[in-house]
């Protein structure tokens, strides 16, 4: 008898559900598709890279996932991918709100200028609020629906990441806390989860580091908890676990994924990030 014949069948934990995804196409929001769609979901992919979204859908197949241009910032594209995900799947329960940049990775307040913190919040904070009114707006008359942004580590540690984007992410937080108090009435939970660095593009753009394996390494030596490594995959059951039923009175939490990093004396990272003058 062949191993994986043993094994059980994974219990489904999205069955019937469907969600929608922003930054789906890669990393984080990749990995959550692929999850999402193991346990049952059918999803829309919503992100700016058309190849690698279309790419994806095609991995999982075009009856369980949709790739639909959306670039978060710009509220009719969200309004409009929302509305194509009604059409095509009937409802919405869950939104992932999980597109995100980095902006410029400068690390003094000094180099700070408009187009920066223009850039970074355009997608991080205002693309937070026009998928959240969107998934409200058709999951109001439901009494029910799950909202999860993907804010960061740098909502309860300090000097890991450019200014522009620690402050977008603990705005995204504050977003997520005051609308689960709006939205608790109808049903609906809104969470955060935070995690510490995971060796996507957009980590890997912010350590300057090219190569997945050396980050990884650097990663985990950065880290506080031993023999474990945060990747998507985990970020993603993270995701999982706070938009199924297995979290059915969580709302208003912020899930930080960082092996207890927050909890430590950073100080030497943030040598690494600001260094002093004589480095
Ligand atoms: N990787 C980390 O270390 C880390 C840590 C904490 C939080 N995060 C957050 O996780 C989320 C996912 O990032 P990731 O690490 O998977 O990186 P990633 O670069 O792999 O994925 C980000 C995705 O967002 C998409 N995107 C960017 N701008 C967009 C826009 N205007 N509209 C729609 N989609 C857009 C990108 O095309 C990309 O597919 C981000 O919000 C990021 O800030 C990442």
């Amino acid at each position: 008898m062949a191993s994986s014949s043993l094994q059980s069948p994974i219990a489904k934990k999205l069955e019937g559900k469907v969600a929608f995804i922003t930054g789906g196409a890669s990393g984080i929001g990749a990995a959550t598709t692929r999850l999402f769609v193991q346990h049952g979901a059918k999803v829309t992919i919503a992100d700016i890279q058309d190849n690698l979204g279309t790419s994806l859908v095609h991995e999982i197949g075009t009856e369980k996932a949709i790739f639909i241009h959306c670039n978060v910032a710009i509220e009719s594209d969200v309004q409009n991918a929302v509305d194509a995900t009604i059409e095509k799947f009937g409802k919405l329960d869950i939104m992932f709100s999980n597109a995100g940049v980095l902006g410029k990775p400068i690390s003094s307040i000094l180099e700070v200028d408009y187009d920066i913190i223009k850039t970074v919040f355009d997608v991080n904070i205002i693309g937070a609020f026009f998928c959240a009114k969107h998934a409200a707006r058709v999951m109001i008359p439901f009494k029910k629906g799950s909202i999860i942004f993907t804010a960061s580590v740098a909502t309860v540690v300090s000097g890991l990441v450019p200014h522009a984007y620690a402050a977008s992410k603990c705005a995204v937080l504050g977003l997520s806390k005051n609308i689960g108090v709006e939205l608790g009435k109808y049903g609906i939970k809104v969470n955060c989860v935070s995690p510490y660095y995971v060796g996507t593009p957009l980590a890997l753009n912010m350590l300057g580091i090219a190569d997945r394996e050396m980050a990884d390494k650097w990663i985990a030596e950065a880290g506080n908890l031993k023999g474990a490594l945060l990747n998507e995959e985990e970020v993603a059951k993270a995701v999982l676990y706070l938009v199924s039923d297995d979290s059915k009175y969580v709302s208003g939490m912020n899930l930080v994924l960082d092996g207890g990093f927050s909890t430590t004396n950073v100080a030497l990272a943030y040598n690494k990030l600001f260094p002093s003058d004589h480095q």
